[in-house]
């Protein structure tokens, strides 16, 4: 028995659960904040994320329960929904209103989640509950949506009933993602590619700051914008369509045109992450250790000094990784702002490092981060529910 899922889902609600779904949740490689300036990203589902169980019921009312937090929220069938509060049932209910407004006939659900994943961590929590949600309720539902289609509902209620204007990769990730397998996606087309993710004597480490992220949102759009007004200045001379559709080499010749200095920083790291996600891709097809972790650690610091999105914690990390023989590369992972950081570290390494990461981050930080070997995993699916739930 992992959770007991099913035998709490009972207790609740006094009956069984008939169905159970499991969302990963994701760490991105390398390629950070160029999701939604059209370029490459490099993301991974890993094993950590969200299970939902549900049974259909007969009196029409959508019943929340998380085992993670104390909220509820009963709501009942209506032709469409407005965002209550910032508690955690906004996320289904999002993909609720969605479903309910593309015209699709619901019924009343009852339903259990429960996530392993650190939440609000930057370990894409919040696009684990929603494709859990999207996922089931097109099962459900026989809504007939594809994968594809599910990941954009998932974006589309995350920029426009949550009002976070986050970029595709997030979703992306928790629906694609393959055991074992990075993805390297192109997020102005959405081609996307399987890489093997041959680590040899590494492991994927995921380092929690345990810092908790509250401007996160307000930062992350006020990036965004700072893009747009990147790309707009640029498009007077240039004819394109993202950020990411010039090279570093191309930048260096337009970038005077952009004369706000703190936006020329910030187009600078998305036009050179972009670059570096194409080498980074490279040098893992050729198990490239090596280079891979040197590209990290270089994705580290421009986004602590040109998109100035990491923080001490972060950097704290990143600092340590760098003095330890046994690892590859480190980097912040997902929005920043706090959150994760990831590292590549040799498998005999990992209690050293993690022994040793948490002394020296406790002596600067003053409390402890949480160190994780994680394994990369499948994307959503359904589940049997069973005792291994
Ligand atoms: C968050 C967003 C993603 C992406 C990353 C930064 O995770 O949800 O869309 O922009 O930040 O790379």
């Amino acid at each position: 028995m992992k959770y007991g899922l099913p035998q709490k889902f009972n207790d609740l609600y006094n009956k069984e659960a008939t169905y159970a779904y499991f969302s990963p949740g994701r760490v991105n490689l390398i390629g950070e904040h160029i999701d939604y300036n059209g370029g490459l990203v490099m993301p991974c589902a890993i094993t950590f994320g969200t299970y939902l169980l549900l049974t259909p019921n007969e009196d029409g009312i959508f019943r929340f329960r998380s085992l993670n937090f104390n909220d509820t929220a009963n709501i009942p069938l209506q032709n469409g929904y407005q965002k209550i509060g910032d508690g955690w049932s906004n996320f289904p209910l999002g993909i609720i209103d969605h479903f309910s407004k593309d015209g699709h006939q619901l019924k009343g659900l009852d339903m259990l989640f429960y996530g392993d994943i650190p939440i609000g961590a930057g370990l894409s929590s919040s696009a684990s509950i929603e494709m859990v949600t999207a996922f089931a309720l097109n099962d459900i539902f026989n809504a007939g949506y594809s994968l594809l289609d599910l990941v954009k509902i998932g974006k589309a209620v995350e920029n426009n009933f949550i009002g976070m204007n986050c970029g595709i990769m997030d979703q992306f990730a928790v629906a694609f993602g393959e055991k074992n397998k990075a993805i390297v996606l192109n997020c102005d087309t959405l081609d996307y590619e399987m890489v093997n993710s041959n680590l040899g004597k590494y492991v994927l480490v995921i380092i929690n700051t345990n810092k908790s992220r509250k401007l996160t949102e307000s930062k992350y759009n006020e990036r965004v914008q700072e893009c747009r007004v990147a790309l707009k200045t640029l498009q007077k001379e240039l004819d394109i369509n993202y950020l990411c559709d010039i090279d570093a080499f191309t930048f260096k010749q337009y970038k005077h045109l952009i004369t706000d200095e703190t936006v020329r920083k910030r187009a600078k790291h998305v036009i050179e992450e972009n670059d570096r996600v194409k080498l980074a891709a490279d040098a893992l097809a050729n198990n490239n250790l090596p280079e891979f972790g040197r590209l990290m650690y270089a994705s580290h610091n421009s986004l602590r000094d040109l998109y100035e999105v990491s923080g001490p914690e972060l950097d704290t990390i990143v600092e340590y990784a760098k003095t330890n023989a046994g690892v590859a590369g480190a980097r912040m992972t997902g929005a920043g702002f706090g959150g994760c950081a990831i590292a590549l570290v040799k498998q005999d390494e990992f209690e050293n490092f993690s022994l040793e990461l948490n002394t020296y981050y406790t002596d600067k930080i003053g409390y402890a981060p949480s160190v994780y070997q994680s394994l990369i995993g499948n994307g959503v699916g359904s589940e049997m529910v069973s005792s291994e739930l």
